[in-house]
């Protein structure tokens, strides 16, 4: 069986004051809600606060990105290394806004990948199609050629200390949550992919779906037999609803 997992995006968001009160609030709740696994991911500047005060709730902390490389002439970049220190488990990668916005491709996702992987740390890997893609019937190209990216270069066992996040780019941050439907439809894709390749990868890596999810429809997402949790943008800003998915997750 797969534990389901539900992590929170927090994206360019929060001051060290409202961000202390966001995993306070997480903390003293989630006992009582969750026996999934919980991740946090804060901007890089909030994870030795993040880290502290999740003390031993059992929360995990993950980063939004990392770099490629390990130390050197990189300027902005944040190494693998350095998020170990800070407590990290988990990294977020090649997430539609680093590909979209700023350029990152399959390569560079790739890259990524085996760095962090490297470095003992666990990528939460997001694939997903623009709104375009789909109206074009496009969606399993575009998702498959982002898994491949991955797959043709650290191989298909590599997604066994990985998670795997759908995230259609037109549902994120859109409110236009994506149906139970269309997202098991992907979700099963994936999965069966997978499964062509290597059965025990398929059937262990958990699959989660982002984009618009929340309190009100993560109930019905997450009863899709593919769909082992979410990954949360906007719903992870405040402490009740990201609770409350945590709660429907199991
Ligand atoms: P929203 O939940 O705000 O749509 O964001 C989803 C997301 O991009 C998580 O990585």
């Amino acid at each position: 069986m797969r534990q389901p997992m539900v992590a929170g995006n927090w994206k360019l968001n929060g001051s060290r004051e409202s961000v202390a009160a966001l995993i306070a609030g997480i903390s003293a709740g989630i006992s009582a809600v969750s026996k999934s696994e919980v991740v946090v991911c804060p901007a890089f500047v909030h994870l030795a606060d993040v880290q502290q005060a999740i003390g031993d709730s059992g929360i995990k902390l993950g980063a939004q990105n990392a770099a490629d490389q390990e130390s050197g002439a990189f300027t902005g970049e944040i190494a693998t290394s350095m998020l170990q220190e800070f407590g990290c488990e988990y990294v977020i990668l090649g997430h539609s806004e680093r590909r979209n916005i700023y350029g990152e491709d399959d390569a560079l996702v790739a890259k990524k990948f085996a760095a962090v992987q490297a470095a003992g740390l666990k990528p939460i890997l997001c694939v997903g199609e623009l709104l375009e893609e789909r109206e074009a019937g496009a969606t399993e190209t575009v998702v498959a050629t982002q898994l491949d990216a991955i797959i043709n270069s650290a191989g298909v066992t590599a997604l066994t200390n990985a998670v795997i996040a759908y995230e259609p780019v037109w549902a994120i941050g859109t409110g236009k949550t994506a149906s139970p439907e269309q997202a098991q439809e992907v979700h099963a894709f994936i999965r069966q992919k997978l499964a062509v390749l290597d059965g025990s990868v398929a059937e262990k890596v958990q699959i989660l779906y982002g984009g618009s999810m929340n309190a009100g429809n993560a109930a019905d997402l997450l009863s899709m037999a593919d769909i082992d949790g979410g990954l949360i943008g906007g719903a992870s800003l405040q402490a009740e609803s990201f609770l409350a998915i945590c709660q429907a997750a199991g």
